[in-house]
């Protein structure tokens, strides 16, 4: 297997990404690390439910941007957010401070980031009155939903990259861990993607995606 080594890199609007050499892939888009995070899990994914109360899951905590984003947000809409995330290759805090987000995303955001990364893994964390977090180290592939979510961000690494976290297994895992109505948000929008999902039963919506990419993808169950 490769060292799971990280190098940043700058993205198109200035937030930087990590490129992990185990996988072989980016964390985020290069056209814009924060604007990909915006636009497919923060205004397509939490923006999208009609309640002001939810509990989100994210698979890939990765660099906590997702986090600190559905954080910044839940406090200026006054939501309430219970957010897990599962990470399996947390990053040391070294490689957290390959990353500009302390200085890059507005300071509210920046604020709530590095709360967030320095909040214990395996607990509830509570960083304001509005966003609680529990960082789970896990393998997403081998692990039992602890509830029931109204959100769930799909951010793992792309299907051709780690086929085993796109299967109609996981996905059905998810799906009866979601309420009705409850919606999946993802960057990918290949075709097998789109089949596992509509076979567990979710419908799809194909909508305009971020900046270099043309689509992305929202599930409803
Ligand atoms: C695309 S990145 C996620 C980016 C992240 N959402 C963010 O805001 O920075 C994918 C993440 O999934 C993690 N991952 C890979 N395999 C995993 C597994 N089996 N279970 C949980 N996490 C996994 C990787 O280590 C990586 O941090």
């Amino acid at each position: 297997m490769k060292r799971n080594t990280k190098t940043a890199q700058t993205t198109a609007d200035g937030t930087s990404t990590l490129l992990s050499a185990q996988y072989g892939a980016h964390y985020h888009s290069l056209h814009g690390a924060l604007t990909e995070s915006l636009h497919i899990y923060i205004e397509a994914g939490l923006m999208a439910s009609p309640k002001k109360s939810v509990s989100v899951l994210e698979v890939g905590f990765g660099t906590g941007l997702n986090a600190a984003l559905t954080a910044q947000r839940a406090t200026i809409a006054g939501f309430s957010v219970t957010y897990h995330s599962l990470e399996l290759h947390p990053l040391s805090g070294n490689e957290y401070e390959l990353l500009n987000y302390a200085k890059q995303l507005p300071a509210e955001a920046a604020t709530l980031w590095q709360l967030i990364c320095n909040a214990e893994w395996g607990k509830d964390s509570r960083i304001n009155e509005f966003f609680t977090i529990r960082k789970i180290n896990a393998d997403f592939t081998q692990w039992v939903p602890l509830c029931n979510y109204d959100i769930v961000y799909f951010d793992a690494f792309a299907p051709d990259d780690q086929p085993e976290m796109w299967s109609v297994e996981q996905f059905q895992k998810i799906y009866d861990a979601m309420p009705n109505r409850g919606i999946l948000v993802t960057y990918s929008v290949k075709g097998v993607v789109k089949r596992t999902l509509a076979q567990v039963g979710f419908t799809l919506e194909r909508l305009v995606g971020p900046p270099g990419k043309k689509h992305m993808l929202r599930a409803f169950k």
